[in-house]
């Protein structure tokens, strides 16, 4: 076990915020994260789990042990005529994966190319986009219990899946280290391009769609409305997308008869945050050198060599006037250390 003193985690984070790690070691095998839970806890120190880095903002030095995963390979458990049960490890890069599975004509994860971040962190928050989410996809798991050092199996229903949600980030958080995810593919996929942005894109092109051309058509509409993290530092959506009552919904409708919203149930609206941020005067805003990006209202971006704790200032300033304004709060979906 290689025990680093003293890291900068600025290349560890998408925020690409300069902060230090007390200690920092880095586990490619099972054996490597066993030693380091129980050296952490025979120091009696913090711990912090770290994939790709590109869902956290860090405001400040960690004073414990930064534990990187990095478990690599994937391996087929099951097949037959309309399935593939794949087996990944928890360090393997997400994007990655979906171009595999694509390039196989695999569907289930195409809406989800070029999500930053690695395997394990995706059941994490149930990463979704384009009218998609892991979940759909998702068979189960297998993940180390820090307290015991056993490794256990959830299935679907025992990672209580939700909205960016699962019981990873709430009653379990901390608890448990991702390993590996089964995620179960189809050969005779059901296509989803419902998403206004997808439709839109494969029809004005008059291409059909696939789990190829669905796949390319995410990668383009990333790549035109969303930071690269790779130039400019951000941890994609910022917020995630506010629920509101319908009564809540229709006494602001009142005022702003253009508000976007979605119903969820008879009673339940989502509301896009971007707008709302947009329409509190934020997008493109700079303040020092954190800013609000300028195709997007819901990414935090990092214009250079900023302080975690002046992003997170803005993001205060952000949910303030967003509340005051809609009467709204917004609830953070990066995690802030
Ligand atoms: N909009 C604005 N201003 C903007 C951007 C968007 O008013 O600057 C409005 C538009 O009405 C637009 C609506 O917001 O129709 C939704 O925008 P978009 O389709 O870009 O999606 P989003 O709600 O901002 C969510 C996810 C993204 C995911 C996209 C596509 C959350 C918190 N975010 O963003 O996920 O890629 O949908 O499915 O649910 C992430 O989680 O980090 C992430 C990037």
């Amino acid at each position: 076990m290689n025990i680093l003193e003293n890291v900068s985690l600025k290349s560890y984070n998408t925020f690409g915020i300069e902060v230090k790690a007390r200690y920092f070691v880095e586990c490619w095998h099972v054996h490597q994260i066993c030693d380091a839970v129980h050296w952490q806890k025979t120091n009696n120190l913090p711990l912090l789990i770290l994939g790709g880095g590109s869902n956290v903002l860090f405001t400040q030095d960690f004073e414990g042990l930064v534990l990187k995963i990095s478990l690599l390979g994937k391996e087929i458990i099951r097949e037959d005529d309309e399935n593939v049960w794949l087996k990944v490890q928890a360090g393997e890069n997400w994007n990655t994966l979906v171009e595999y599975c694509v390039a196989r004509n695999w569907g289930g994860i195409e809406n989800l190319t070029l999500i930053p971040g690695t395997v394990g962190a995706a059941p994490m928050q149930n990463i979704g986009a384009y009218g998609v989410e892991l979940q759909e996809v998702f068979e189960y798991l297998e993940a180390f219990d820090v307290a015991s050092g056993t490794i256990y199996r959830f299935n679907k229903k025992d990672c209580k899946f939700g909205y960016r949600e699962s019981i990873f980030k709430n009653e379990l958080k901390n608890r448990f280290i991702i390993l590996t995810v089964v995620l179960k593919l189809s050969k005779k996929p059901t296509l989803n391009f419902s998403y206004a942005d997808v439709e839109k894109f494969l029809k004005e092109r008059h291409i059909e769609p696939s789990v190829q051309s669905i796949s390319e058509a995410v990668r383009q509409i990333r790549i035109e409305k969303l930071p690269n993290p790779a130039e400019i530092g951000n941890a994609g959506s910022f917020f995630k997308n506010p629920y509101i009552s319908k009564k809540h919904y229709e006494y602001l409708k009142q005022n702003y008869p253009n508000l976007p919203a979605y119903p969820l149930n008879e009673n339940t609206y989502k509301v896009p945050a971007a707008w709302l941020i947009e329409q509190a005067g934020w997008k493109g805003y700079r303040e020092g050198n954190a800013g609000v990006h300028h195709r997007q209202a819901l990414v935090l971006i990092n214009t250079g060599n900023a302080q975690g704790k002046e992003i997170w200032q803005l993001a205060q300033k952000i949910k303030k006037s967003v509340e005051e304004q809609f009467g709204i709060v917004l609830q953070t979906e990066v995690n802030v250390y």
